[in-house]
């Protein structure tokens, strides 16, 4: 899928996801990027809210891929590869970005950025935070910044650099399919038999990570067996 992104820049917004949103029911096009400085209502998955000083990038990009609901799924993982190649290459040369499912990105153990993907009509609107400057201190998981791991960049920089990586890999994903996305993804997360802990909503389960199903579900092997987990978090690995 070729992506040509028109950016709209603003100072300050509740959340580039919920402008966005608005664009999508005016009839914005595919490649509509709405990118803000800080946000006053910034959204994370699971209701939570997305710390959103000035300082970080904020943007959140119109997708109308024509894909069933089923599918859009496949999108967290095409846009967690170009945040991952986006943040290694802001970062030393000897750091480098893990995946974590579904779509973290962390860097040495701590969560560096965040995605959040929302279906509007038949759009996909996907929300991108980074942490260049400020990170939460949160007691529910650790953050960081690119700053704090010797990185230099500015918000600019890193949305170009962002977008520019969206576009390979939508254009992978287009070409080769989500079968590939799946292997790029599993060669930067970890590593097959981790012993990991997941959790979906109030439950939470043990178990050996044995990769990413066919439509991206995780694959845990616990005590009662081989479980598809299709929404929640890895919380742990022991
Ligand atoms: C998460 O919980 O990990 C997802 C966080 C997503 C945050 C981004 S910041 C840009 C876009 N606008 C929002 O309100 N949220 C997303």
């Amino acid at each position: 899928m070729i992506a040509q992104f028109t950016v709209r820049h603003y100072k300050c917004l509740g959340s580039t996801n919920d402008e966005a949103r608005r664009f999508v029911l005016e009839g914005a096009p595919h490649g509509t990027v709405v990118h803000a400085d800080e946000q006053t209502a910034g959204r994370g998955r699971m209701a939570h809210t997305w710390f959103s000083p000035p300082g970080n990038l904020y943007l959140s990009v119109v997708l109308r891929a024509g894909l069933p609901v089923s599918r859009s799924a496949e999108l967290s993982f095409v846009t967690s590869l170009a945040v991952a190649d986006t943040v290694e290459k802001l970062l030393p040369r000897q750091i480098s970005a893990l995946l974590k499912w579904p779509n973290d990105v962390l860097v040495n153990g701590a969560k560096i950025s965040g995605i959040l993907l929302e279906q509007v009509d038949n759009a996909t609107i996907i929300g991108v935070g980074l942490n260049i400057l400020q990170a939460p201190a949160t007691s529910t998981y650790r953050a960081t910044t690119i700053v704090a791991n010797g990185g230099i960049a500015s918000v600019d920089t890193a949305r170009d650099i962002l977008l520019e990586r969206l576009a390979h890999y939508l254009a992978i994903w287009g070409d080769a399919g989500f079968e590939f996305v799946r292997h790029l993804w599993l060669d930067r997360t970890y590593p097959i038999g981790a012993v990991i802990r997941a959790r979906m909503g109030t439950l939470s389960v043990r178990g050996q990570f044995r990769g990413l199903d066919f439509d991206g579900a995780l694959l845990l092997h616990t005590a009662d067996g081989l479980k598809r987990i299709v929404a929640g978090d890895i919380v742990g690995i022991l």
